[in-house]
């Protein structure tokens, strides 16, 4: 016997109404208290959005419909969150930075929107600052940070525990694996891989002559790189589109388009021709989405 209201609908999912205006995908934006237990209903009392009861929500936030917030996820305002995206456990989202007079960087607290796409998944203990764009289907993984003014492309996966710092660009289609560091300022293509624990730099005076956005610069990472585990890639440095970077490598010097580099520091080895048999036999697959073309830099 279907429900009569919305209540007993929610009875069986264990949550209480709070609201009964609908969510749409397009639809207003909310203001839920804090504390409360929100179930969003359509007005065909179909399940649109669903927050548990431990979730605080401390603005205007909107959830699209479909989509699922687990116990103590905590969502500043301006927080956008589209269809069919999930929030895990202790996950923190439209974070505002705050630092301290330690820091060389001045971050401002102001809030400014953030938009997590549709069919994500926001894994526990996540923290995504405010001022961010994540593409839809994209993956952020547990522990993760996603740091103010960062722009995450489609499909993408940000691995466990790896920080993608502040103003980073990453195109579509890339995947960052467990514990790697992309630094402020960096910019990574579409269809690029990078192995776990890589770390990337923006400063070559390491904090000695404080911060400039001119100054302080990490690596151009173009489209369809693959970056081998534990590599290191210095400020500034330009790795070319195509390329595969060894394991382990300390890349100080910019790598040409379709090169093999590898060591310590790196060098090119190989080149690998552009579409040829031999460059698709030292490619790793990475399968990049139809329609996600979203280059950065190259020649
Ligand atoms: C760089 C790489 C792709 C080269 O593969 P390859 O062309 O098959 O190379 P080979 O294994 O045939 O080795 C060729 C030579 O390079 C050396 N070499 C291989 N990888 C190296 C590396 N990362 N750093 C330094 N030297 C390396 C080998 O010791 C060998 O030297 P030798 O000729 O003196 O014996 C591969 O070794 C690598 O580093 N892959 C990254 C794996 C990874 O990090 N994956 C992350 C996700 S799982």
């Amino acid at each position: 016997m279907p429900p009569d209201d919305g209540k007993d609908a929610m009875k069986s999912c264990g949550e209480s109404l709070v609201s009964k205006r609908c969510s749409h995908a397009s639809g207003p934006i909310y203001k839920y208290a804090a504390s409360f237990r929100t179930v969003c209903m359509s007005s065909n009392r179909s399940l649109v959005a669903k927050v548990a009861s431990t979730v605080r929500i401390l603005g205007k936030t909107h959830i699209g419909r479909g989509s699922q917030i687990h116990d103590f996820v905590t969502i500043y305002p301006r927080v956008r969150i589209g269809l069919d995206t999930e929030v895990f456990e202790n996950a923190v989202l439209g974070r505002p930075p705050r630092g301290t007079r330690a820091l060389a960087r001045a971050v401002s607290p102001k809030i400014l929107p953030t938009s997590i796409g549709d069919f994500c998944v926001i894994s526990p203990h996540a923290t995504i600052f405010t001022d961010v764009r994540i593409g839809d289907g994209t993956l952020i993984g547990d522990g993760a940070s996603v740091r103010e003014r960062a722009r995450i492309g489609k499909d993408c996966i940000v691995g466990h525990c790896a920080a993608v710092s502040y103003n980073v660009r990453i195109g579509n289609g890339t995947k960052i694996m467990d514990g790697t560091y992309i630094s402020g300022n960096s910019t990574v293509g579409s269809g690029v891989f990078i192995g776990m624990l890589v770390s990337t730099s923006n400063d070559n005076h390491m904090g000695t002559e404080g911060y400039s956005e001119k100054v302080v610069q990490g690596p151009t990472i173009e489209d369809d790189v693959r970056i081998g585990q534990g590599s290191c890639i210095l400020p500034r440095i330009r790795v070319g589109q195509g390329s595969i970077i060894g394991a382990g490598a300390v890349v100080t010097k910019d790598v040409p388009p379709y090169s093999l580099a590898m060591g310590m520091p790196a060098r090119v080895v190989r080149s690998l021709k552009e579409g040829s048999k031999s460059a698709r036999k030292d490619r790793y697959s990475v399968p990049v989405p139809p329609n996600h073309a979203c280059k950065v830099g190259g020649p």
